[in-house]
């Protein structure tokens, strides 16, 4: 039996994609994968349980047993509801420093590919469409200046009433770019047959509403 299709979005860090992947998913009756959130969940995990987040081989058997579970847009490590908790700028931090090292990325790798169930399903992150799930049926890569996506940032935290600096969120989210893009294991990149979308002076909707139309073609063409 065919696999059912993937839908892989990745780009750097607040492009926008979990947004728009949530609503592709949505709006097609797909599952979604949220693989950020995973690394998030190993950073917060890590953190609590004290481990140095240089060593790498404790980090990926933490990472190979996570208790973790979705359950209606909530996410909880074992008992505990860390869906707020999983998104502050330092779990961010810690989570693209220990997205680095091999075997975390492979302790993760068959509880990404867990995901993959009918009738389809849309996946956001930074390997999604090289690593991942290199069969995906429609690869987009989504970007936005790094001013472009600090505003946006900004405005976020502004309006949960976190408070926020323009020119910290700028520097730290540079800092996250330059490692996600420089890392040897699966680092960001625009994978082979994937489709470029620039954002900076788009909506959400818009976007939306883009890949959508991609994913039309890309079935009629099937
Ligand atoms: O998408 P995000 O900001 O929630 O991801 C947090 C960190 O996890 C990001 O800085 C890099 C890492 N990550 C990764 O290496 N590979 C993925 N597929 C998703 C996230």
């Amino acid at each position: 039996m065919p696999l059912p299709p993937v839908i892989a979005i990745d780009g750097p860090t607040a492009s926008g994609k979990g947004t728009v992947a949530a609503a592709i998913a949505q709006k097609l009756g797909f599952h979604y994968l949220d693989s950020g959130a995973l690394y998030r969940l190993v950073a917060l995990a890590s953190k609590n349980q004290c481990i140095d987040i240089g060593n790498s081989a404790q980090l990926a058997v933490l990472a190979e047993k996570l208790p973790i579970s979705f359950e209606n847009g909530h996410i909880f490590l074992g008992e505990e509801n860390v869906t707020e908790a999983i998104r502050t700028e330092e779990i961010g931090l810690r989570a693209s420093t220990l997205a680095a090292y091999v075997d975390v990325r492979l302790a993760l790798t068959g509880l990404q590919r867990s995901f993959l169930k009918p009738p389809g399903l849309v996946a956001d992150g930074r390997d999604m469409a090289s690593v991942i799930f290199p069969g995906a049926i429609l690869k987009v890569f989504l970007t936005a200046t790094a001013q472009a996506r600090a505003e946006r940032r900004y405005k976020q935290l502004i309006a949960k009433g976190i408070p926020a600096k323009l020119e910290d969120l700028l520097r730290d989210l540079q800092e996250r770019d330059a490692r996600d893009s420089n890392r040897g294991a699966a680092p960001l990149l625009v994978a082979d047959g994937a489709k470029v979308l620039e954002t900076s002076d788009l909506s959400i909707d818009q976007v939306v509403a883009v890949v959508l139309d991609w994913y039309q073609s890309v079935i009629a063409q099937h």
